[in-house]
């Protein structure tokens, strides 16, 4: 039977259908209010609003819980590899071997970019930073792909260009990079895996013979996982809105890109590094830092805690602060900022300030201390997040197209000034 939550205002009672997830959770339809009440919502930041139905990623904040297609983030990080789960994410199940070996291959035939990308590339200031290269390269994909113009075409060419994206990323990624250091680039490596051809286009060098150690290629897999996909966070609400207007899926995901680069989202990785740095060389003094995060009148945040969502913790940076340990130690790498990211830690977790308003470690707080021992430098720290989330951005965008979703166009109250006559400048 059809459930309602009931209204009233103005004298009259509107029935509101109620629609239930899978797991659950219950959300208002409000598609009719306006209509029947003139009435709308006001949410800013859409805090408390749901954008669409989603078969994708089920995370609950509460419970500290986020799975993939079904599967938990725990199983998945601990057991698979990064194309693995970009299948799982994007066409919805597991691969069989014969699917996965495909779609493998397939991958691995598109790696190559387009030598005219590296034209444009060379017209980048090496001050640049890479997000925005990142972002400009592959929004400029769809002048190589014209016909991914219109997503409306087949679905395998659709395909084609989920595959493609997913091939070049890693390839403009580390270019980026060595645009940012004026090294010359580096062409893929169609004998290596997916990770380990990105830190071979990253860190080789024409007179070097590379080798790729297993540990951080690993370790990265596990980090790329762990980003794969978040339901609709800031980054991939923009590559659904954007998408929705029937924008390519290459120009869809560099407005994600650009989303992702603020340091409230992904860019909260490279802004925890310089902050532990900061407390290190102000001396290592982890309450003059919380009480700066507290103090209203100061605009400083403790980056990397606190989520929109997770309310409780937030498993991603549960697996993460262990593999963060393992890395390091595999490694042999010693941080100093590892130690400061856990007494900061320690002493948040037990300051009324942050367990009153439940702020939690998120996925950067201790990110970026891997990507630091992996020698990833802290300008391509949200490129890496940014690789990551690939997959969740490709199935979300493939999703809204699938499900025919209408164009994301929100309304507003209005609080300006009302209808005023002209003034002539002489008489202003
Ligand atoms: N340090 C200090 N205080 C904080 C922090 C923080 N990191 N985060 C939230 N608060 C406080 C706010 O000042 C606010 O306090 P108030 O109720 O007294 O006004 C309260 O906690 C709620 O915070 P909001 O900003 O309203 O929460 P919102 O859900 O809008 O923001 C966000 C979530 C953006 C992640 C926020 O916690 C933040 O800025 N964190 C630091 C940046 C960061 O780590 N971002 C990465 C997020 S994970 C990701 O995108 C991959």
């Amino acid at each position: 039977m059809s459930e309602f939550a009931e209204l009233s205002f103005g004298g009259k009672t509107y029935q509101i259908p109620v629609v239930t997830g899978t797991e659950n959770e219950k959300a208002l339809d409000i598609s009719k209010l306006r209509a029947q009440s003139g009435l709308i919502t006001l949410d800013y930041g859409f805090k408390n609003t749901g954008s669409t139905s989603s078969a994708i990623t089920f995370l609950d904040g509460e419970k500290g819980i986020l799975r993939y297609r079904g599967y938990s983030i725990e199983e998945l990080a601990e057991n698979s590899n990064f194309l693995e789960v970009a299948y799982l994410i994007i066409y919805g199940e597991l691969p069989t071997k014969q699917e996965f070996d495909q779609f493998v291959k397939d991958i691995t035939m598109h790696t190559m970019v387009h030598e005219e990308v590296k034209s444009i590339l060379d017209g980048f200031p090496s001050k640049a930073h890479p997000m925005g290269v990142l972002s400009s390269l592959i929004g400029a994909l769809t002048a190589f792909y014209p016909e991914a113009l219109d997503p409306s075409r087949s679905a395998d060419e659709v395909n084609m260009s989920i595959i493609r994206i997913l091939a070049k990323m890693p390839t403009i990624a580390a270019w980026t990079y060595k645009n940012e250091i004026g090294h010359p680039v580096n062409y893929p490596d169609n004998s290596l895996d997916y990770c380990s051809n990105f830190l071979k286009m990253m860190f080789a060098v024409p007179s070097d013979k590379y080798e790729t150690d297993p540990v951080v290629s690993d370790a990265l897999n596990k980090l790329l996982i762990l980003h794969a996909d978040h339901e609709q966070n800031c980054s991939t609400s923009t590559v659904r809105v954007v998408g929705s207007s029937h924008s390519s899926l290459y120009s869809s995901v560099s407005a994600g890109i650009s989303a992702l680069w603020g340091p409230l989202h992904g860019g909260a990785n490279q802004a925890v590094i310089e902050m532990l740095e900061g407390i290190k060389a102000d001396g290592g003094d982890t309450q003059k830092w919380m009480d700066k995060a507290k103090d209203k009148n100061d605009p400083f945040r403790l980056m990397g805690f606190g989520h929109r969502v997770y309310k409780n913790f937030d498993p991603r940076a549960k697996i993460i602060k262990k593999a963060a340990d393992n890395v390091l130690n595999k490694l042999g790498v010693h941080d100093p900022v590892l130690e400061i990211a856990k007494g900061l830690e320690e002493v948040a977790l037990k300051d009324d300030y942050f367990v009153e308003r439940k702020l939690y470690p998120n996925v950067d707080f201790y990110s970026g201390i891997i990507y630091r021992a992996l020698g990833i430098p802290t300008q391509m720290f949200t490129v890496m997040f940014a690789m990551g989330r690939l997959p969740g951005w490709i199935a979300q965008w493939k999703e809204m197209r699938e499900n025919n979703e209408p164009i994301g166009r929100p309304r507003q109250v209005y609080v300006g000034k009302n209808h005023r006559p002209y003034v002539n400048i002489e008489n202003r």
